[in-house]
């Protein structure tokens, strides 16, 4: 059965190709915006997408008189399965205590508690709660586990919930190896990485220099290491807390990703910068600037990295920690307010962009044969999804 969605006031593509598209001051032609547009979807594919006139029959119509419709949010990096209550560390944070990593271990004592049939309820809720807003892929991490058993449980709720898993189990040394942190490495990249593995499809570490409880670059680089001798592609956690070695180690592994990027040196936006003009896929800089708002941190110059040619993409990092928001469009309203993208870009980092951190073609874009994941908007263009901040205009669009 064919549907055809018509009424489009503007329809953003991410195609620079398409004929036609929008090209004035604020709305750059690479975005391929179309006015007055329609597309035709059939078995969750797009069929057919351009101008409303152009269109044919279908078998069902439904008619969005005159809303945007973007690609639908790439959420590329969030932490959903975990239970318990971090309120009082963000109330604490925001009095002047600063965030090292050691609330985690409330999060993962909490999780280990909850039996698993919470841990999906919690779980489904918060996927919801992103599909309310927007976002039609998210990739979800373990790492509130830390033991074989319920990493292994995290990752199989998680592949419930989506195709992106990230198994994260070097997210921080469990306060049971506190004094053994070796063995802690060699847990998660031998035995742990062996169950885990096969339930994921990527793998995860907080390499963080800054954190007493998070990994150094050389900790990080064997867990890497095994995870991609394991079959799994790589993302990093990095250079959040401080200046350090994240960035330059996802670079040197061909990371399909690091995440954070909140203190960069000129050489790792030259690192990042260089790996991007290379030919084939590089490593994208994942900015996600709820944590930068949620833990009172300073913003990374999001605009350098793209002047500089670096690939960026935007994602919640829904955490308990860092940032309790699973909004991307907070997300691209403080990447335009705060870190310099304009709203193309950061429409473009949060679709586009984060689909190529995720190496995927078939989302983050509208184009023939990629997903009918969409998101519509209860406005006449993308540029109120920045203009309009912390008002619930956008939405999954629900193809029934
Ligand atoms: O991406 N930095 C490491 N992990 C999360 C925070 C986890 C937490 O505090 O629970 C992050 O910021
Ligand atoms: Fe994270």
């Amino acid at each position: 059965m064919s549907l055809l969605v018509t009424g489009i006031g503007e329809l953003v593509t991410n195609d620079p190709h398409v004929g036609g598209a929008v090209d004035d001051d604020v709305t750059p032609g690479w975005l391929g915006a179309i006015r007055d547009a329609a597309l035709v979807v059939e078995d969750g594919r797009i069929e057919w997408f351009g101008r409303a006139g152009d269109a044919s029959a279908a078998d069902w119509r439904i008619d969005l008189e005159g809303r945007a419709v973007v690609p639908g949010f790439v959420d590329s990096h969030s932490h959903l399965v975990f239970a318990g209550d971090r309120s009082a560390e963000f109330a604490a944070r925001m009095t002047g205590a600063p965030y090292d990593g050691g609330g985690i271990a409330v999060s993962v004592a909490a999780t280990r508690q909850a039996d698993e049939q919470t841990l999906r309820g919690l779980l489904e809720g918060r996927v919801a709660e992103m599909r309310a807003q927007g976002t039609t892929t998210v990739e979800i991490k373990s790492g509130y586990g830390l033991t074989v058993a319920d990493e292994v449980q995290a990752l199989r709720l998680a592949r419930a919930a989506t195709e992106e898993v990230t198994f994260l189990g070097g997210h921080v040394v469990p306060a049971e190896f506190a004094h053994r942190r070796a063995e802690y490495v060699e847990l998660v990249a031998g035995e742990m990485m062996r169950a885990c593995a096969p339930l994921a499809r990527w793998v995860d570490v907080f390499c963080e220099p800054h954190s007493a409880h998070a990994f150094d670059a050389d900790e990080a680089r064997t867990i890497l290491l095994a995870g991609r001798a394991a079959g799994l592609g790589l993302r990093v956690h990095g250079n959040q807390l401080g200046p350090g070695p994240g960035v330059a180690l996802a670079v040197e592994l061909g990371a399909a990703s690091v995440d954070h990027c909140t203190y960069l040196s000129s050489a790792d936006v030259e690192a990042l910068a260089g790996a991007n003009r290379g030919a084939g896929d590089s490593t994208v800089a994942t900015l996600l600037p709820g944590v930068e708002f949620c833990t009172r941190s300073p913003y990374p110059d999001g605009r350098h990295l793209l002047d500089a040619g670096v690939a960026v993409a935007l994602a919640s990092d829904c955490n308990p920690g860092t940032c309790y928001s699973s909004s991307m469009p907070l997300a691209i309203a403080l990447a335009v307010r705060e870190m310099g993208l304009t709203p193309a870009e950061a429409l473009a980092a949060a679709t586009t962009g984060s689909a190529r951190s995720l190496r995927r073609a078939d989302i983050g874009r509208v184009a023939v044969d990629a997903r009918a994941d969409l998101a519509v908007l209860d406005a006449p263009s993308y540029l109120h999804l920045a203009y309009r901040p912390g008002v619930p205009i956008v939405r999954a669009l629900d193809l029934g």
